[in-house]
């Protein structure tokens, strides 16, 4: 199968040297390519700005805004027959960004936002077959919070998973997370084990659905899906 994996936060800058960001390290897009490539399915990742190799035999692709990621998602979607939407994309960037470093006496003590696409909204229409996965990373309800956004961006799974606890979320190598999909309505919680293991079990789930519709999934090559 053909698997679009996003990874990493995205920057939005005010000037060359500030940036609006967040605290995600890639670490779990990158687990998940590694993963998927591990078991012989051809990955392109998408990453935002992040220090970490890239994972054996996986095409990587690096952006930094979330509007280079929305471009670079849009451009290489067709080709693929999943989307992992892992990145932590920045929900504001400044309403203005100079090419020049700015001085501290020309900014002002108010900085002015405006709303960056939601990517998996955006390129919904291009759907299709394709299995979209999303994730939500919570610090108060995981559940309701990610059983909304399956919902709300049309999502075949969402990974649910409660980033105010220090053994999961940003910058661990371990997360606890719940896998919740359309159709089946029990969650399934997994149990507290390694970036790499989650990632494992993602491209199982995304194995099974290719295998239980496989009309659906129909960019997946017959050797590898
Ligand atoms: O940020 P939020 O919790 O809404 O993210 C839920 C899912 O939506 C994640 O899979 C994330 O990658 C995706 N997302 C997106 N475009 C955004 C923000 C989030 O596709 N602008």
């Amino acid at each position: 199968m053909d698997i679009l994996v996003t990874a990493g936060p995205t920057r939005e800058h005010l000037d060359p040297v500030r940036f609006l960001s967040n605290r995600s390290t890639g670490k779990m897009g990158f687990a998940i390519a590694q993963a998927a490539a591990e078991r012989g399915h051809a990955v392109t990742l998408v990453a935002g700005p992040v220090s970490l190799p890239t994972p054996p035999g996986v095409t990587r692709v690096d952006v930094v805004s979330a509007r280079d990621l929305l471009a670079a998602v849009e451009r290489l979607l067709p080709a693929h027959a999943a989307l992992v939407m892992c990145a932590a994309v920045a929900d504001w960037r400044p309403a203005a960004a100079s090419a020049r470093k700015l001085k501290k006496a020309e900014m002002r003590p108010v900085l002015a936002l405006e709303p960056n696409p939601d990517i998996l909204r955006t390129v919904r229409p291009l759907k299709g077959g394709r299995l979209f996965v999303g994730f939500a990373a919570e610090t108060g309800d995981p559940l309701a919070e990610a059983r909304r956004k399956l919902a709300d961006k049309g999502l075949d799974l969402i990974v649910a998973n409660d980033v105010s606890q220090p053994d999961a979320g940003f910058a661990v190598d371990t997360n606890r997370v719940t896998f919740l999909t359309a159709e089946e309505h029990a969650p399934v919680a997994l149990p507290l084990q390694s970036k790499l293991d989650v990632g494992r079990a993602l491209v199982a789930w995304l194995e099974r659905r290719a295998a239980a519709a496989p009309h659906s999934a129909s960019q997946a090559s017959p050797e590898t899906a």
